[in-house]
């Protein structure tokens, strides 16, 4: 079964466009664009053989994939529009740009879905040249935030880098069922913090931020 999430990354890849997918572990994503009609070139890439074999054989029956094993982008040497970057570590994320800048730099777009710390992702990529162009947010038992970057500049305030530019712009329902958990997660912290814990400001600013931000 394809998750949501995949799903979701997936319609950000239109048609038209080749893509390589770097830490394809499963090869999910390839599949669901092929289902979805895209029938350009497919990089399905990943560091370790394994994943790289599952790869292989989920998508036996599909023509134009290439499969490299490769730490990042360091083996591929086939261009494509779009780089996808998903189900990993902001510092993942951020080491394979920077060890391949030139790489991504000539890509279209960019996706990136990483697993925590977004916030910095999008402080690390202002302070980088790229700029944020799109973003969803998904649940699939966790919520999931997914960017799309093309090169380029962009000044985010400390709210936008947060929250993000375009899902706070939307405030989904997801987006808000999302700050609801969090507010509800936030409060038990506290609740067992002593009131002269060093964390406790911290903790009440972010629930203090997250409820302001809803109500504007
Ligand atoms: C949790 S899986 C995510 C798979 C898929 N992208 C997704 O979103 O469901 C992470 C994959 O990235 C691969 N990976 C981790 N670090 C990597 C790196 N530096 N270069 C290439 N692949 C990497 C892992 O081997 C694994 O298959």
């Amino acid at each position: 079964m394809i998750s949501n999430r995949i799903k979701e990354i997936a319609k950000l890849i239109d048609n038209t466009s080749s893509f390589t997918d770097i830490g394809c572990d499963h090869g999910y994503l390839a599949l669901e664009a092929r289902k979805n009609g895209n029938e350009n070139l497919i990089i399905c890439s990943d560091n370790k053989i394994g994943p790289l074999n599952n790869a292989e054989s989920n998508l036996k029956n599909y023509d134009n994939i290439l499969f490299v094993l490769s730490e990042g982008a360091k083996e591929i040497d086939v261009q494509t529009d779009i780089a996808v970057l998903a189900g990993m570590g902001y510092s993942t994320a951020k080491n394979i740009i920077t060890e391949s800048l030139d790489f991504f730099r000539k890509c279209k777009k960019i996706i990136i879905q990483v697993n925590q710390d977004v916030s910095s992702l999008r402080k690390w990529l202002m302070e980088n040249g790229f700029k944020i162009i799109d973003e969803k947010i998904v649940f699939e038992y966790k919520y999931y935030q997914i960017l799309v970057v093309e090169n380029g500049e962009m000044k985010l305030t400390e709210e936008q880098i947060l929250f993000g530019p375009y899902l706070l712009k939307e405030k989904s329902k997801t987006f808000r069922n999302y700050y609801h958990s969090q507010i509800k997660k936030i409060k038990r912290i506290i609740k067992k913090i002593d009131v002269n814990h060093p964390d406790r400001f911290k903790f009440e600013e972010q629930l203090f931020r997250i409820k302001k931000m809803l109500e504007d």
